[in-house]
């Protein structure tokens, strides 16, 4: 998971585009039930008819020929691939392998759609702390960081906790290696030292910055990540270091001790490559036009495996079709499965899909996607028009085998999120995953963290909801209320 707001050129012009878009969408989407007002109790009754095959499904993926199908194939993937960094060859290889799966799956229209992506190398790269004592520093460059000359950057260390604290010891920052010590806060709220600190030390003259790695929970693991740099803002090489460590320089500075660190990074970025995003269908029989979007990304950080980021979630929107195709199923609009590259470094390939699509818009019923963790699901997290919550909260009802009932109203996002900018209903995976953040961007992101029984869960789930949405008679109303905010749960 990416995590960060998508930027929009001013909000003025954000609205405006929704207006534009939404009234276009209004004009465009109308349901089977043209002029029929939207009556709860019709689709309460329409939904409750696929209790059965509900169960099917959900049977299937738990006790059925399916059981532990999902983990074994995210499992034969991430220990044949490892890591996936877009604009590695790997993640091509493990793109061509999965247009090889998806097919010998029995899946429908299998190809890739050409996006390009940023290709950013992390080379060598070590920090030793030289003064008070020497020790070395376990550490990961930030995503896009410049390199550090070859003989490094050797400096003081000025350790801060907040941006505030750095803008009121600006004059001590000059020719320094800025630490970040912020506090754990939550993902969204402490991720912006990652993002942005760079940035900021270098507006203060800093040479290089190191940020405490975003994670509640350390076994002296760097985390690493994407990170902007600011037009105009000289670029200083950044990396993260691990939260123990980060404290530890914390407590020396209080104690007014000197610190030194040598920084080398050899992190360079090279022209950007053509990568794909992967699509599978189930064609719908009768509205094959009209879409529902299950997703999760491909492409991971170059550390670990990508299994819990974001393997899971692209190997659940595989599971969600092939669980229908092994029941032969064939909902009436198409059923489609996109795993996304380049999620990593800003949600690059899903911009590039919504741009070669944004025509088709109105076609789009509902987009998904997993991309918080495949742990045990509770239900979704659902941003839409206030009729359209309440056709989902029925669809959940259906899984209440299984306890995974719930809606949460108000927010989803991720690679979705071009679409739900645009009035379309698009939901993320809701599950048990307070553990996330201590894999998340890590060595420790591997397939030990994933559990056949949840991904089976996570997969009916997936299954469930995209198969009776897709099969519904109308497409999920949309209305002049928008009932989401473009934000990232973390
Ligand atoms: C699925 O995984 C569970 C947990 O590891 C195991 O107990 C069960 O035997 C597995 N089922 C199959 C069909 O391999
Ligand atoms: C890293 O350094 C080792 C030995 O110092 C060298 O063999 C290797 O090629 C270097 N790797 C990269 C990516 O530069
Ligand atoms: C960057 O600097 C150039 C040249 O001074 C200026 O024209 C431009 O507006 C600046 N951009 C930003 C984002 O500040
Ligand atoms: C659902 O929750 C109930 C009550 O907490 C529990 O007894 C049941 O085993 C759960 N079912 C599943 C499939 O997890
Ligand atoms: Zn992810």
């Amino acid at each position: 998971m990416f995590l960060q707001n998508i930027k929009v050129n001013g909000f003025g012009t954000f609205v405006l585009t929704f207006l534009v878009l939404f009234a276009f969408l209004a004009t465009q989407c109308q349901g089977r039930s043209v002029n029929k007002p939207f009556d709860i109790s019709r689709v309460r009754k329409e939904v409750q008819t696929y209790k059965d095959v509900a169960n099917q499904i959900i049977d299937l993926s738990l006790r059925g020929a399916a059981q532990n199908q999902s983990y074994n194939r995210l499992a034969d993937f991430t220990d044949k691939f490892g890591s996936r960094i877009a604009g590695s060859q790997n993640l091509e290889n493990a793109i061509d392998y999965m247009l090889g799966e998806l097919t010998k799956d029995g899946l429908e229209n299998v190809h890739g759609e050409k996006a390009m992506v940023p290709h950013w190398v992390r080379g060598n790269e070590s920090a030793v702390m030289l003064q008070p004592r020497f020790h070395p520093l376990p550490m990961l460059g930030l995503g896009g960081s410049i390199a550090t000359p070859p003989e490094g950057i050797e400096a003081e260390v000025l350790v801060v906790r907040t941006f505030d604290e750095l803008k009121k010891k600006a004059n001590q920052a000059k020719g320094k290696i800025v630490v970040y010590n912020q506090i754990w806060v939550s993902y969204g709220v402490s991720v912006q030292y990652r993002s942005l600190g760079a940035a900021e030390a270098s507006k203060v003259g800093a040479l290089a910055s190191l940020i405490r790695s975003v994670t509640p929970l350390s076994i002296d693991s760097p985390h690493t990540g994407w990170q902007d740099y600011q037009t105009n803002v000289t670029k200083i090489p950044t990396a993260s270091i691990t939260v123990e460590d980060a404290e530890m320089m914390w407590r020396m500075s209080q104690r007014g001790e000197k610190i030194v660190v040598r920084l080398k990074m050899e992190a360079k970025s090279l022209p950007p490559i053509e990568s794909r995003n992967t699509v599978a269908e189930i064609r719908g029989s009768t509205y094959p036009d009209e879409v529902v979007l299950v997703s999760g990304h491909l492409d991971s950080w170059d550390v670990g495996q990508g299994a819990m980021d974001d393997g899971g979630g692209a190997f659940i929107s595989w599971q969600a079709l092939s669980l229908i195709r092994q029941l032969n199923l064939r909902p009436k609009r198409t059923l489609r499965a996109v795993l996304w590259t380049a999620e990593e470094e800003g949600l690059i390939g899903s911009q590039e899909y919504y741009n070669a699509h944004k025509s088709e818009a109105s076609k789009f019923d509902l987009v998904l996607e997993s991309d918080e963790g495949t742990f045990t699901p509770n239900g979704l997290i659902f941003g839409g028009s206030k009729n359209a919550g309440e056709v989902m909260a029925e669809v959940l009802k259906l899984l209440q085998p299984i306890n995974a009932s719930k809606l949460i109203l108000g927010g989803a996002g991720g690679d979705i999120s071009y679409f739900m900018q645009v009035g379309v209903p698009g939901g993320n995976l809701l599950n048990e995953n307070q553990d996330y953040f201590y894999y998340h961007h890590t060595n420790g992101d591997t397939m030990t963290v994933e559990d056949p029984h949840q991904l089976n869960l996570c997969s009916a789930v997936w299954a469930v909801i995209a198969y009776t949405v897709a099969d519904l008679d109308d497409m999920l109303p949309r209305d002049t209320t928008l009932r989401f905010k473009p934000a990232f749960i973390g």
